[in-house]
């Protein structure tokens, strides 16, 4: 029984997280957006002695595989075994309580995916369409959208993909683009035709619309909203097959050579895990009884709430979900996270760089989570939430209760005296809290009910703090006796109510006070710890975070940022052609720098003395900006000798010393790999 089932409708959870792309490892977004609140709510569900099964795994189809794959030449295999390894460990370290992490590329979901597919195909719930397709005939392969580039019809970048540009943000079909060309050969694709299976989703719409926007108006308005601007609009078929050889194959007749689509067999995966868990896994998925919630970020909505739907309503036997609490993005320093641009914190780097601090991360995820609108990430946030929250606030109370326990009791429980009217307001905002958060968890509120859980805390700091028992020791022990022993219990009941939000600290918690596992509905009152028990010593829960560790942080996002304007510096165009007799015509030497000094009133120039093995002459060079006059004396360096002389600032310059440039304008010398003779010919 829950909060908001008191009939007890529901006698169990089935609770899935996101599948995520095994081609990379996995970031703060997709926590706060969908593994943080899923924990939070399968903890919360199992403390209140509900039947929990908690899904994850990695979704290793796609064509961003495939494409990883061939970036790196190694097989689309070896790119998810790569990715699913380095996922499954960070969620483990983490603490992301999965009652099972498995895989797509599993036996298990290859069988699960391919009996659903045949089953549909089997009772005549698929169209079959004949379209046209880009075809790559020298690689002699069908290409996915995201194989083609070109021209976009929009706004005229270049460098257009097939299903998207991401310079306008237009989302496309491979056909719409001008000057398409495979990514794979170069090539002009061909259209040629090519038979798949669709969904037709339009089937469906009656029911979605009376199941969703009739029977779950109380989804969150976000995703009721997508759902009901995506009914609005009328669905189509949608193709569930791919010409594609990474995949699970399609297991009929006249599908060689094609897969699965992946957003058709990924969400099957969550019954596939199911099954590899327990054999007894049809109540999870096909009994009335049991509560389906799918969590996932808001580029998840449709799929959930349509296309799976509609999968599971075409075979039949299923259940639908209750409820897909799909959260916003969390963009990272007023940036949008992104892979490719290595603009995020990575779960598995944040594990080495911050080693026993899965609580904080935790914590600050949720407090901060994209529950409503998009939101963002600061490491200084991160910092002052550690410090001025968990520290000051939770690890406070609970750091100065139990030493003060210590202190003048031995470790041992006080008894309760005399009550006044403070202990028993204090006794009675205590009770509130168990429902207060449970519903909020319930309700898939975790910001406020992470909020509540500190506000107890905080009541704790409040109550100590106006009673100050290491004053009233010493001239009234039975009122310290009190103190303490209440505030004692709002830590016992705090080791009960932050499991769900801080695990690592509630376990630390519970050890201090020798509490043995308890219920979250046996919390909400004073009784929790009896008088004269033994507590275990003061252990801190949290530490402050110093400036240096976020420096580091910051310091490698800059890192990012910088290696990103190098990457996307467009080279400059090439020149028109020349002969080789007009290069012949320019005379390169070897020559040694002898002296420097800069060109008074100017910033760029040095006045160099160069020996070319021809003669000793003067050089001007605009090098001033990035190298001082002692750094260049002793370079060997490749000189232009017969550049005509020029007059620069009153100086003869006899020649040019030739310079790399990068984008930003920086300049390097070109030298030799091996050290010749000066006036050694350049050609
Ligand atoms: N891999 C998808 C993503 O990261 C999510 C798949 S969810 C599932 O966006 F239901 F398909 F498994
Ligand atoms: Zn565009």
């Amino acid at each position: 029984m829950t909060y908001t089932d008191k009939d007890n409708k529901y006698k169990r959870y089935c609770v899935t997280s996101a599948l995520p792309y095994a081609n990379g490892p996995i970031h703060i977004g997709h926590m706060a957006g969908v593994y943080i609140p899923a924990d939070i709510y399968c903890r919360y569900l199992r403390l209140m002695g509900e039947d929990v099964l908690f899904i994850g795994g990695s979704d290793e189809h796609g064509v961003p595989v495939t494409i990883r794959a061939k970036k790196e030449g190694c097989t689309p295999q070896d790119v998810v075994d790569r990715y699913h390894g380095i996922i499954k460990k960070s969620f483990e370290e983490f603490g992301t309580s999965f009652d099972i992490y498995s895989r797509t590329t599993s036996k298990m979901h290859e069988e699960t995916a391919t009996e659903f597919f045949k089953k549909l195909y089997e009772s005549g719930k698929f169209i079959e369409q004949t379209t046209q397709q880009f075809y790559d005939e020298k690689e002699k392969t069908f290409l996915a959208d995201r194989y083609v580039t070109g021209t976009c019809p929009i706004c005229g970048n270049e460098r257009a993909y097939g299903d998207q540009c991401e310079a306008c943000g237009s989302s496309l079909n491979a056909t719409d683009l001008k000057n398409p060309k495979s990514a794979l050969s170069g090539n002009e694709p061909v259209l040629k035709e090519t038979k798949h299976w669709f969904l037709p989703l339009n089937d469906y719409e009656e029911f979605l619309k009376k199941w969703i926007l009739e029977g779950h108006k109380e989804w969150k308005s976000n995703v009721y909203g997508q759902c009901k601007s995506w009914l609005d609009n009328g669905l189509q078929p949608r193709a569930v097959t791919r010409d594609l050889d990474w995949g699970i194959k399609v297991p009929v007749e006249g599908g060689e050579g094609k897969v699965l689509y992946v957003w058709f067999d990924a969400p099957i995966g969550y019954i596939s895990n199911t099954k590899e868990h327990t054999s007894d896994w049809e109540k999870w998925w096909k009994s009335e009884d049991t509560k389906l919630v799918h969590f996932i970020g808001k580029d998840n909505i449709v799929f959930h709430c349509i296309v799976f739907p509609a999968m599971l309503k075409a075979e039949g036997s299923y259940i639908l979900p209750q409820n897909v609490p799909a959260n916003e993005f969390l963009n990272l320093e007023g940036d949008k996270i992104s892979t490719s641009r290595n603009w995020a914190v990575w779960l598995n780097e944040y594990l080495e760089d911050f080693p026993g601090k899965q609580d904080v991360l935790k914590y600050v995820l949720c407090a901060n989570a994209p529950e409503t609108k998009d939101n963002d990430f600061t490491w200084k946030d991160f910092q002052t939430r550690n410090n001025s929250e968990l520290v000051a606030i939770l690890g406070n109370f609970i750091n100065r209760t139990i030493v003060l326990t210590h202190k003048f009791f031995e470790g041992k429980v006080p008894q309760v005296n005399e009550l006044n009217d403070l202990d028993k307001a204090t006794i009675a905002e205590i009770s509130t809290y168990p429902e207060k958060i449970g519903t909020l968890i319930e309700n898939y509120k975790f910001r406020d009910a992470l909020f509540e859980m500190m506000n107890l805390a905080r009541l704790g700091n409040k109550y100590l703090t106006e009673n100050e028992p290491w004053k009233t020791f010493k001239t009234d022990v039975a009122r310290t006796e009190t103190v303490l022993n209440i505030s004692l219990q709002i830590c016992a009941n705090l080791a009960v109510l932050s499991e769900p939000f801080v695990s690592f600290a509630a376990k630390k918690l519970q050890n201090m006070l020798n509490m043995s596992p308890m219920a979250w509905y046996e919390a909400g009152n004073v009784s929790l710890l009896e008088t004269g028990k033994q507590i275990n010593a003061p252990e801190l829960l949290f530490e402050k975070i110093e400036d240096e560790m976020i420096q580091k942080q910051l310091d490698k996002l800059e890192e990012s940022k910088k290696q990103n304007a190098i990457n996307n510096a467009s080279v400059e165009p090439q020149k028109e052609n020349i002969s080789f007799d007009d290069f012949g015509k320019m005379d390169i030497r070897l020559g040694t720098i002898l002296a420097a000094e800069k060109v008074a009133k100017t910033k760029k120039l040095l006045k160099l003395t160069v020996d070319t093995g021809i003669d000793q002459r003067t050089i001007v060079s605009g090098i001033a900006e990035y190298y001082t006059p002692e750094q260049v004396v002793g370079k060997q360096v490749a000189v232009l000798v017969n550049l005509a002389p020029k007059e620069l600032k009153g100086i003869q310059s006899q020649g040019m010393i030739l310079m790399a440039e990068n984008a930003d304008g920086e300049l390097s010398f070109m030298q030799p790999e091996k050290i010749f003779k000066n006036g050694s010919t350049i050609r």
